[in-house]
């Protein structure tokens, strides 16, 4: 007989809900990187992808400035930054991705790099500590963007520099609900994807003054790209059927399309250079 709470191996797992609390959303943001934190460190768009090179290359290169390079994952971006800065601190909520940068950094023989767990929304860090920071690929997971960013100018120096990539949703409402839906689905831990207009006033409302703005897109696999994120066959299940009746425009705008009999999509992201 089951026990209350108890499942038997033919019953699918608890199906994961959106967080309801801060403390939820930080559990499932542990749960989703911890387990796929292996994935995350060799996935190539994540490693090399081009708009990891394009925020190496729009922030300085000085060896005298230090970074802190928050939800660093892996450290894909503390790796890519530490030739060309003095030091870089790189944080992360999940342990499990902290261990997998230590191992990346003592396999390239990295010295100016070192990993702290945290909350990028209340970075352990006094005020004034960092000449820069980055973020990558990590703010749609964020609850408050406006206390994010606060964080961030409060830690940097005054005139210190922010450079910031992360996914984006079209400004044309339905396809952003799509995208937004899409995510949700296939990484439980999402929480919102910002437009690039929504970033624009974010900065604004935080006073960064905004250095640089662009739009990146990589055109991605879909299964690869529910492959990194550990997706199960019954949310696979659900995703087909979001996309087969999503309207057809919405699915155009975010560039889903069918190419060697794979279904791709393009992934748009803001990559950003502002000013405290
Ligand atoms: C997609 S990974 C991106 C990692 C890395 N920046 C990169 O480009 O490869 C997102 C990371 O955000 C982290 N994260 C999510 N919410 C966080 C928070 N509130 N504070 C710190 N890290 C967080 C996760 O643990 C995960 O490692």
């Amino acid at each position: 007989m089951l026990e209350a709470g108890s499942r038997s191996a033919d019953q699918p797992p608890a199906r994961e809900v959106a967080a309801t609390s801060d403390e939820d959303l930080a559990r499932l943001v542990q749960r989703q990187f911890g387990r796929q934190a292996h994935s995350y460190a060799v996935s190539p768009s994540h490693a090399e992808g081009k708009d990891l090179q394009r925020l190496a290359e729009l922030l300085p290169h000085d060896p005298h400035l230090r970074l802190l390079d928050i939800a660093t994952g892996t450290g894909h971006t503390a790796f890519a930054m530490a030739p060309h800065v003095r030091e870089v601190v790189g944080l992360d909520l999940t342990q499990e991705m902290l261990v997998e940068a230590e191992r990346l950094a003592r396999l390239r023989g990295v010295g100016n790099v070192r990993f702290v767990r945290g909350d990028a929304l209340d970075l352990p860090f006094a005020a004034q500590s960092f000449d820069l920071v980055s973020c990558r690929r990590a703010p749609h997971h964020f609850a408050d963007i406006p206390r994010f960013l606060q964080q961030v100018t409060r830690v940097l120096v005054p005139g210190g520099l922010f450079g910031l990539v992360d996914q984006t949703t079209p400004e044309s409402q339905s396809g952003a609900d799509l995208m937004e839906a899409f995510e949700k689905l296939r990484d439980p831990s999402h929480v919102h994807a910002l437009k690039l207009s929504e970033w624009q006033q974010a900065f604004e409302d935080a006073g960064l003054h905004v250095r640089h703005l662009e739009l990146d897109m990589e055109e991605r696999d879909v299964l690869d790209y529910l492959d990194v994120a550990g997706v199960d066959s019954g949310r696979r299940e659900e995703i087909w059927n979001l996309l087969r009746q999503a309207p057809p425009a919405a699915v155009a705008m975010n560039g889903f399309h069918e190419c060697d009999g794979r279904l791709r999509f393009e992934r748009r992201r803001v990559v950003a250079l502002t000013a405290a």
